[in-house]
């Protein structure tokens, strides 16, 4: 027997993840990014969806470049941090460590363990969110999650849930 629910949500993407950017001053922010996902093989394409009122929006549609970042478990506090906090009253990034990407212009979150840095090929705004599809440019992933044949170690990283009960 099945009944009709309520939802806010029609998916629950996995992971959670950081998305970080850089303003044309320099300015560096980041955000909480539940909604993302694959979109192509070749060229290797990601998608996130931003609501247009966050900060980092307007840095991202102006400057087309973004990375994201995949926190684990233990970083649920920055995760919160970064998701309830907006970067248009504080620097989110003030203490937390970031290098410079190398290929787009915007920071890496070092804690992290895999970074994608990505640049904008196109968007669309359906909705509530506007979907930006980012080409990725390039991963990044800390040694101990790269197997011998050069892939993510995807299953020995704990990988944060957009459904961890701290963290909504
Ligand atoms: C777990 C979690 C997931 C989130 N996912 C999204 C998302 O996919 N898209 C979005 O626009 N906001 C999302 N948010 C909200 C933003 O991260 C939050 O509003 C943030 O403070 C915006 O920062 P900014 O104003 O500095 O850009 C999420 C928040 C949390 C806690």
């Amino acid at each position: 027997m099945k009944k009709e629910v309520k939802y806010d949500k029609y998916v629950n993407p996995e992971p959670c993840t950081i998305v970080s950017c850089r303003d044309k001053d320099g300015h560096d922010n980041a955000l909480a990014v539940g909604f993302i996902g694959n979109v192509s093989f070749d060229p290797k394409i990601i998608m996130i969806a931003i609501i247009d009122k966050r900060f980092s929006h307007h840095i991202i549609k102006e400057q087309k470049e973004f990375v994201v970042n995949i926190p684990t478990d233990e970083h649920i506090d920055i995760v919160r941090y970064l998701g309830t906090v907006s970067g248009r009253d504080v620097n989110k990034l003030e203490n937390i460590k970031t290098i410079d990407a190398d290929i787009v212009n915007a920071p890496l979150i070092v804690d992290c363990p895999v970074n994608f840095e990505c640049s904008v090929i196109d968007s669309i705004k359906p909705g509530t969110h506007e979907v930006f599809f980012g080409r990725v440019e390039k991963v990044h992933c800390d040694e101990e999650y790269i197997d011998e044949l050069g892939f993510i170690k995807w299953k020995e990283m704990n990988v944060l849930h957009s459904l961890n009960s701290n963290l909504m």
